[in-house]
């Protein structure tokens, strides 16, 4: 989980970052990050019965709703690189609340199945 969050954060920087040579390009890659992020999530909440799991599949479900939304305009021609700098933007304000309260608990759910325990959470101090 840790390196597909990492994966994220380099996809999404992509996006934020684009010019309108890439932006077609960097909104279709972020496309194929989330569907597989989303995807892998998804199945371990319903192979594992995780309880709370309503909540976090609608999120996904509503991100990846929005990506394709800009996908489609941008190949469309109706919207440029400064949209998907703000879907970027949007992007980085959603994700760390996220992976803190919906990931992680998915995360210790897991850990708990496989090994009996919570797994710790090691946090540094910026
Ligand atoms: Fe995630
Ligand atoms: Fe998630």
């Amino acid at each position: 989980m840790d390196d597909v969050h990492e994966e994220f954060y380099a996809t999404a920087l992509k996006l934020v970052t684009c010019t309108e040579k890439n932006a077609a390009q960097a909104i279709e890659q972020f496309e194929q990050h989330a569907i597989s992020h989303f995807e892998q999530e998804d199945e371990w909440m319903r192979t594992t019965n995780f309880p709370p799991r309503d909540c976090h599949l609608d999120e996904h479900a509503a991100v990846l709703k929005s990506v394709r939304e800009v996908k489609e305009a941008v190949a469309q021609g109706q919207a440029g690189a400064d949209i998907v700098q703000d879907i970027g933007m949007a992007l980085f304000q959603w994700f760390p609340g996220h992976a803190d309260y919906l990931d992680s608990a998915l995360a210790a759910w897991m850990t708990k199945l496989n090994m009996g325990g919570k797994p710790i959470v090691l946090r540094r101090k910026l």
